[in-house]
């Protein structure tokens, strides 16, 4: 850990590791909140994380690069090169064994999670949600710094290690869902070449937030 206002000048961003597994999903679980810690919404990281990043890192380990400061992994981007509809599949890959932990109640599930899932339901439900489909650019990009290690250029170093890659793999263009609230997300998304794909109004985060929120959807081609 570092103290706040010191910067870190030693990182350096590397494949992903099965033994990494931990450190992305604390990334993950600890960023889930427009940046904050998942708490804010959702009583029991492990249960977000296996819903969330878990079938990433079943199904497309050779896809993340994370970055490293010390001995700690702060950061990481990851995704599916063939997008959304096979993270789908992968999540149904892993989905009894979520069940079974949930019915062994393993997961702490209490009203935040709740009402977490009934406002996904019902932002699904009223067509709320964005989804890319788009055939040039069907690879999509998640990616997490976490707070004491933003604004040193690893956000972007770890986007353009992963640009690349897809570019090696032949991928003709990748795609993201962000919200205007990611505002150092959305500068460097659009100081990459993102371009703007679609924008939609969500009531996801009503519950917290007290007002509705614009989903913004980006996509970049690789050739
Ligand atoms: C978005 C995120 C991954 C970027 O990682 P990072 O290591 O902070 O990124 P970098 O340091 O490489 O670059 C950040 C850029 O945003 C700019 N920036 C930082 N805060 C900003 C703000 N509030 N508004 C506008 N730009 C901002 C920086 O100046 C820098 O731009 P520059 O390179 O042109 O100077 C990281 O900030 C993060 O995890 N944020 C919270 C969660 C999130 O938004 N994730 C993305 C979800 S789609």
């Amino acid at each position: 850990m570092i103290a706040p206002g010191e910067r870190l000048s030693r990182w350096s961003v590397r494949q992903y590791r099965p033994a990494d597994a931990a450190s992305v999903r604390h990334v993950y679980a600890e960023t889930a909140f427009f940046g904050e810690p998942v708490e804010a919404f959702f009583e029991d990281r492990e249960l977000f994380a296996d819903l969330g990043v878990a079938p990433y890192l079943l199904a497309f380990p050779e896809h993340i690069f994370v970055a490293q400061a010390g001995a700690q992994v702060v950061g990481y981007v990851l995704g599916s090169p063939s997008g959304e509809a096979s993270v789908h599949r992968a999540r149904l890959r892993l989905l009894p064994a979520v069940l079974l932990r949930a019915v062994l109640l393993r997961y702490r599930i209490g009203r935040r999670s709740l009402r977490y899932f009934a406002a996904n339901l019902l932002a699904f439900l009223h067509g709320e949600l964005l989804e890319v489909r788009d055939p040039r650019f069907p690879a999509n990009l998640h990616s997490n710094v976490l707070g004491p290690y933003r604004g040193q250029g690893i956000g972007r170093a770890l986007i353009c290690r992963y640009l690349e890659h897809l570019q090696e793999a032949g991928v003709p263009g990748v795609h993201l869902v962000t919200t205007e609230l990611n505002e150092a997300a959305l500068h460097l998304y659009e100081s990459l070449g993102f371009e703007l794909l679609a924008q939609r109004q969500t009531n996801v985060w009503r519950p917290y937030l007290g007002r509705s929120v614009l989903l913004l959807a980006y996509g970049r081609k690789l050739r």
